[in-house]
């Protein structure tokens, strides 16, 4: 991790009142977006996990369909923007508390289904990512999306569409090793662009162990 978590929620901070408006309004941004939410497709008794819930963007958008959302975020500011929209909405059911990625303060006695994660873990080291989705995996949800920024290929140093003085993103191959390495299948990869995609793991049949240890 480039930054401490503080320096982040510190950062992210500084810009919560902005960020719906001019933060990651990008193409590659809404394309993830609507790709995660997507993939997500929670059924009414699911309860779906958002780690870097930040604004809402992804939990607001299926609070409607779950039964319940748990934002997690490490940002206060981030997560009082996500709570004012669901207050202005009339949702009851999208919950934003303090969470981290290896710690997302969940009861680890009640069901997650689903974990959805957008434009998040590419602040993580690629070890910091591996513990990430592990301690995921120990909350045994059948599905985790992930959308983010990821490596397709070798990325253009010339071009980087992130900022690499607090951004640290995976390859897809690493991510893809780490999913499989927790008990995910990988079941859906989709390539936004080179430097940007969502990853969709499914629980493999044989991995509950994983959970129940
Ligand atoms: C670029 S924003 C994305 C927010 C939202 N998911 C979206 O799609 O718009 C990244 C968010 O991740 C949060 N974050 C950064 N590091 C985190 C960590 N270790 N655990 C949980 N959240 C983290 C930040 O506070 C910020 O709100």
């Amino acid at each position: 991790m480039k930054k401490t978590i503080d320096e982040h929620a510190a950062r992210f901070d500084s810009i919560a009142g902005e960020y719906d408006d001019t933060q990651n309004d990008t193409d590659e941004y809404r394309a993830c977006v609507s790709l995660v939410v997507e993939h997500a497709d929670p059924g009414p008794e699911d309860v779906v996990l958002d780690i870097g819930c930040g604004t809402g963007a992804i939990g607001l958008s299926l609070a409607g369909s779950a039964k319940r959302v748990l934002g997690r975020d490490v940002s206060e500011g981030m997560m009082e923007q996500a709570r004012e929209k669901a207050a202005d909405a009339g949702i009851e059911n999208f919950e934003v508390e303090y969470g981290t990625f290896r710690d997302p303060n969940v009861d680890h006695d009640a069901p997650v289904d689903i974990v959805v994660s957008n434009f998040a873990m590419h602040h993580l080291s690629d070890e910091e990512k591996r513990e990430a989705i592990h301690a995921i995996a120990d909350l045994a949800p059948r599905r985790f999306v992930l959308g983010d920024v990821m490596f397709f290929g070798d990325p253009d140093p010339e071009n980087p569409l992130y900022s690499p003085e607090v951004d640290d993103p995976a390859t897809v191959g690493m991510l893809a090793d780490a999913f499989t390495d927790a008990g995910f299948t990988l079941t859906a990869v989709e390539m936004v662009h080179e430097q940007f995609g969502v990853l969709v793991a499914e629980r493999s049949p044989n991995s509950e162990r994983v959970a129940e240890e």
